[in-house]
Formats: structure tokens, sequence, C-alpha cells
């Protein structure tokens, strides 16, 4: 399988309005009972990209003064997008295979649209559990490739379904995972939405233009170009039938949560 190099794609990755990420509850919740210590409370974002996850936190909780804020991603591009926004991020250039950290080191980690990158899935998620502190919480989010096969981009671009399939993980054996690892009170949510995620036909075919979706680096480029001509013909030809298959579309998001 191909490997993305998301230093050649993280301006484009970055106009994606998907990308920005909202308040994480219950980093919300774990900091109200640990705000007021003393003991620094750290937090890391691993494959943390443009480091927006980090922003909408760090904004949000500036009441909280104990915290100490990472992120470790293995592009050199979307680190720098990420140390832009705010100085203060401690940002680390690695490979979530081996963390250059201490044992015991976290409070709160969190793993968002990442670990399908990974080789090895059992040695990040080894490393996670290393890194973090006792009664420490884990969350990770990821789609749920099974259960879209009527997501959009499947659609136009076949081979991509397929190519999902192997590189993503079941929710089942990502429990196996975790649970060998030696997490617990593992908790799944699974959230399916239906419709066009971005809102307008114009800006989907935008975005799929703008190829900052992983399943689109790993197709060959004929296969994606071959795609893009059968939406730009609809686009012109056939807008309603495109509108269609956008409105059809299904994108599933799990949310998985842990303790250490
Ligand atoms: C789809 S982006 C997600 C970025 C961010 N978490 C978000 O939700 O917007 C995947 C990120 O994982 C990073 N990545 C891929 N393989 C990695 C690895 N082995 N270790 C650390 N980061 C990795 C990529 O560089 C990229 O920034």
């Amino acid at each position: 399988m191909k490997d993305v190099n998301y230093s050649k794609i993280f301006i484009k990755y970055e106009k994606d309005p998907l990308r920005k990420k909202g308040i994480e509850e219950s980093l919300v919740r774990v900091l109200r009972e640990n705000c007021s210590k003393e003991e620094p409370f750290r937090i890391i974002d691993i494959g943390c990209g443009t480091g927006n996850w980090l922003n909408t936190n760090f904004n949000n909780l500036s009441y909280c003064k104990n915290i100490e804020w990472f992120g470790l991603d293995i592009s050199k591009g979307m680190l720098s997008l990420a140390g832009e926004k705010n100085s203060d991020f401690n940002l680390v250039l690695a490979s979530a295979d081996t963390l250059p950290f201490f044992d015991n080191s976290f409070n709160f980690i969190i793993n968002e649209f990442t670990y399908h990158h990974f080789k090895n899935k059992e040695k990040p998620f080894g490393e996670h559990y290393r890194v973090m502190r006792k009664k420490g919480n884990l969350i990770i989010r990821n789609i749920v490739p099974w259960e879209m096969s009527d997501w959009s981009l499947y659609y136009f671009f076949p081979t991509t379904g397929e190519l999902d399939r192997k590189r993503f993980l079941r929710t089942e054996p990502l429990i196996s995972i975790l649970s060998n690892t030696g997490f617990k009170n593992i908790n799944i949510n699974i959230n399916t939405m239906h419709g066009n995620e971005y809102k307008t036909v114009d800006r989907w075919v935008e975005i799929m233009n703008n190829r900052t979706h992983s399943e689109l680096r790993i197709i060959s480029d004929k296969e994606y170009f071959e795609g893009m001509k059968k939406i730009k013909d609809m686009f012109i030809n056939n807008r309603k039938e495109l509108g269609k298959i956008l409105n059809n579309s299904i994108t599933t998001i799990f949310e998985l949560q842990a303790r250490k």
C-alpha cells in the first residue's frame, strides 16, 4: 500500500472545513478534577496534523493553567502549521511506532483519523499505553469503512473502499489490540451521518479536486483522474444526479474511550 506524504498536501489539507475540531467534552470533564492540581496535566495528540484539535481545546481550556500541550506527527509540513497556531505547543516530529517520551508521561492521549497510516497496528498502541499515566484517558476516532458502502468518495473512486478495508481496523480487532495492550474500560460509540458532509455540491467537488483525502492518494493517478472526470462530467451535464448521489452518502465514525 502506498504511503501518504502529508508534507506534500498540508496547505490544501488545512483548507478542508471538516478538519476543524470541536471541544473535547470528555477532556473538559476530566479537567474538572485536575485543573487545580499543581502537577502538570499532560495532553498529547498523536498524529496531530495541523494542530486543529490542540488549538480548539487550548483556546477553550485556557482557564486551566497547569496543562502542557503536546502534538506528535510524522510530517514536518503538517507540524509547521500546528506551530504557527501556537508557540506554546510542544511539537514533536516522530513516528507513533516509537514515542520519544518516558513511561507514564501523559494524562490524556488523543488519536484521531490517523491509525490507518500505521503499518503495524499493535506497536503504536503499545506505545500509547506505555507513555500514559495510570488512570489516564485515551480517545481514538476514525471512520468505519465497512459501514460506509454508500460514501460518495467510494462511489466515484471504486477501488478506495477495498483499500480502506485493508488499512483500517474493524472495531472488534481494535478493542482486542487495546485490551491485550492493557487498556481497560473500553467503550465505543458509533455515529452515522447521512447526506453531503460538505453541504454543497460545489464545495464537495472542490474538496475532491484538492485530493487531500488519503483515499485519493493511495490510488494510482490514472484511477484518480478517471474518477474526477466522472465527477466533472456529471457536475456539468447532470448536476441533479450528482446532488442525489451526495445526498445518499453515508459516513460512519466511531469514538473509542479507554483508561489505563
Ligand atoms: C488524516 S491526518 C489526521 C490529522 C489530525 N489528527 C486530524 O484529525 O485532522 C493523519 C495524520 O497522521 C500522521 N501520521 C501518519 N503516520 C504516522 C505515524 N506513523 N506516526 C505519527 N503520525 C503519523 C500524518 O502525517 C497526518 O498528519
